[in-house]
């Protein structure tokens, strides 16, 4: 197996937690990917194959080329560039590609970046740092490629077009269901896109935006027991907090799963990249928080909300899942004494998944986990495989691999 080596310093996302063996589970997964995400390719090409026309871009659509999810009728939900999870099946094949060193993922991985070349310019979402940043941003940091660099910088610029000094945040939707100005913590997502453009040009902007964002999150998202709100809406001109609510969740109240791994994953990200002890004790405390929720289940893949009425009978959200996984073991590759503790937490969240969670392979047009949620009040994509539940699993494998190096 080649090893690629990032071209941009990106020690501490990939630090060593040391000492410890390496394990074939990572092997086996990344075995199992391979197959899957060729699966994955072929269906695709297949279907455009099928619907030339389905490449043209037709009534202000972009064609629908990347795997989101399985609809609830068996077939395959294609999106286009524009959708918010379109960084993550380029996202993949790029960590394909720094797993095996093999030139056909890159080659992969650079025909589906390339399609998502327009959206540096999209000012229409806060999403544009998952779809850039997984994509380009990968690309960038296993290839070095200044065009790139380029794509990176423009989404930076365009999604600092979305900060309200008033707020202190970054706009996440644009004004809806009667809110002025809504935050959702997806956004602490989006940070990287912006760090990234810091180091890369030396602007501060890009950097101040994102620890502004960071830090007015941090007061005003979090409840007193470090679980997080979904939705702060804010008054644009004063920057109060008008709403505290919830839109994937069961309730304003409840604390829905993916909504914590978002936090636990953002503060985790923002102390990697300043260094600043407040994020890393955000991040322990989320941790901490998650840790200790009754309603976690005994194989420490949640249920889609830890408050969900109907708990054992309820769905799993693998997405949830692995974006904590991933984010445990940097945060425990970042930490003192409780780094162990959190790596051995992932590694459990790995093996349970490796276990019980994966979709046979051949099947399930190459998603490589099962039984996800999307949005469970909205009846969307409930219990089906989901391209970024795939993208956080290989990221924590290839994680867990330098952990163990
Ligand atoms: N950012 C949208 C979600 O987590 O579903």
């Amino acid at each position: 197996m080649k090893k690629i080596i990032p071209v941009l310093c990106a020690a501490a996302l990939f630090a060593s937690c040391g000492g410890e063996q390496k394990t074939d589970i990572v092997q086996q997964n990344f075995d199992s990917a391979a197959a899957q995400l060729k699966l994955a390719i072929h269906t695709v090409d297949s279907i455009v194959a099928a619907r030339p026309d389905s490449l043209v871009a037709a009534q202000g659509d972009y064609p629908k080329v990347f795997p989101r999810s399985i609809r609830k009728n068996g077939s395959l939900f294609l999106i286009s560039s524009k959708d918010w999870t379109s960084g993550f099946f380029p996202g993949s094949l790029w960590y394909m590609y720094e797993y095996t060193g093999d030139t056909l993922w890159k080659k992969e991985a650079e025909r589906f970046t390339a399609l998502l070349e327009r959206e540096q310019f999209n000012t229409k979402t806060h999403d544009i740092g998952f779809m850039i940043n997984d994509s380009y941003g990968n690309g960038y940091r296993l290839t070095g490629n200044p065009a790139y660099k380029n794509v990176i910088i423009q989404a930076a610029q365009t999604l600092t077009g979305r900060f309200n000094p008033n707020v202190g945040c970054i706009l996440s939707w644009n004004p809806r269901r009667g809110w002025q100005y809504p935050v959702i913590i997806d956004n602490m997502m989006n940070l990287e896109l912006l760090m990234n453009a810091a180091r890369l040009t030396g602007n501060s902007t890009f950097f101040r935006v994102a620890v502004s964002h960071a830090d007015t999150t941090m007061k005003n998202h979090f409840r007193s027991d470090y679980s997080t709100y979904h939705v702060i809406d804010y008054d644009s001109l004063s920057g109060k907090v008008l709403h505290r609510n919830t839109h994937q969740g069961y309730a304003d109240a409840s604390s829905w799963a993916r909504g914590q791994a978002w936090g636990l994953y953002g503060y985790t990200a923002m102390y990697r990249e300043t260094g600043y002890p407040r994020y890393l004790e955000q991040a322990e405390k989320i941790a901490e928080r998650i840790h200790t929720f009754a309603n976690m289940p005994e194989d420490l893949i949640p249920y889609w909300d830890f408050d969900a009425p109907n708990i054992p009978n309820e769905p799993r959200d693998v997405s949830a899942a692995t974006i904590m996984a991933s984010a445990l073991y940097e945060l425990s590759t970042l930490t003192g004494t409780k780094g162990p503790q959190y790596k051995a937490w992932a590694d459990q969240i790995i093996e349970n998944l490796t276990a019980n969670y994966l979709a046979p392979l051949g099947t399930n047009y190459g998603f490589l986990l099962l039984h996800s949620v999307g949005n469970l009040p909205s009846d969307s994509e409930v219990d089906t495989p989901l391209n970024y539940a795939d993208y956080y699993f290989l990221e924590a494998l290839l994680r867990k691999q330098n952990c163990e190096k």
